[in-house]
């Protein structure tokens, strides 16, 4: 059966539908040795299609990391620039495997790593609320007053946040430690939200991502979930 390249790659676990486009465009996509256009079909059972000149398996096994990021590292799988990513992390994998979600470059911890499209779908959907548990080191004077306008939500140049969960940590000198909960996921949200309420993020750590958390993970390091997990991640996913 024909099928869109968007979701016949998401279902290979080669990316979600919405990242698989950019791969369309980029002329990475073959099928039947042609390049693919983006909103090209094709059907999986009779036709060869291949991601940079790599045949897609139609049941790759799947792979389900938890990396703990260290900062100085890209998670995106590829960079045009060679820059060093998360995937230089993980040289034992062979699958075409995909990071859930960003971390910035600058930003340590918690990072999923996985080529099960359907689960990086469900987990990235506003709609389950996944929630993402931060520790930011951050300058500035960090005032109840400011922490309660982070709890209530704050106006972004891309619209509101929604109430967020926030605890003072503690402070050390100058700096203080913050713990912040989230369940969007916007481009440098947490860093944004301590630039509205006047403080400075100079480091920035994902230590929970839904219940899963770094313990006993090093930074640099990594390990596979375990079977119990991701019955409890699928869940979490609508799955
Ligand atoms: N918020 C940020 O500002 N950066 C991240 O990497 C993640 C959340």
């Amino acid at each position: 059966m024909e099928e869109r390249l968007q979701k016949i790659l998401a279902q290979a676990g080669i990316a979600s539908r919405r990242a698989a486009e950019p791969i369309i465009e980029a002329g990475r996509v073959t099928v039947d040795g042609r390049v693919a256009k983006l909103g090209e079909k094709a059907d999986p059972e009779t036709q060869v299609i291949a991601v940079d000149g790599r045949p897609i398996g139609r049941a790759e096994r799947h792979v389900y990391i938890l990396l703990n990021k260290p900062t100085g590292c890209l998670s995106t799988a590829r960079d045009d620039r060679g820059r060093r990513t998360v995937l230089d992390l993980l040289p034992e994998v062979q699958e075409r495997v995909y990071p859930v979600g960003r971390l910035d470059n600058d930003t340590e911890g918690l990072l999923l790593i996985t080529n099960d499209g359907a689960l990086m779908n469900g987990l990235l959907h506003p709609r389950y609320e996944v929630e993402k548990t931060y520790v930011a080191e951050v300058t500035g004077a960090v005032t109840e007053a400011k922490l309660a306008e982070m709890r209530r939500g704050l106006l972004l140049d891309d619209g509101p946040t929604a109430p967020a969960k926030v605890r003072l940590l503690g402070h050390q000198g100058k700096t203080a430690q913050v713990e912040v909960t989230i369940h969007e996921g916007r481009n440098r949200q947490v860093r944004r939200m301590f630039s509205a309420i006047g403080c400075d993020v100079r480091a920035l750590r994902r230590v929970r991502f839904a219940f899963l958390t770094l313990r006993g993970v090093r930074t640099g390091e990594h390990r596979a979930l375990t079977g119990e997990e991701l019955a409890k991640l699928r869940r979490i996913a609508g799955l």
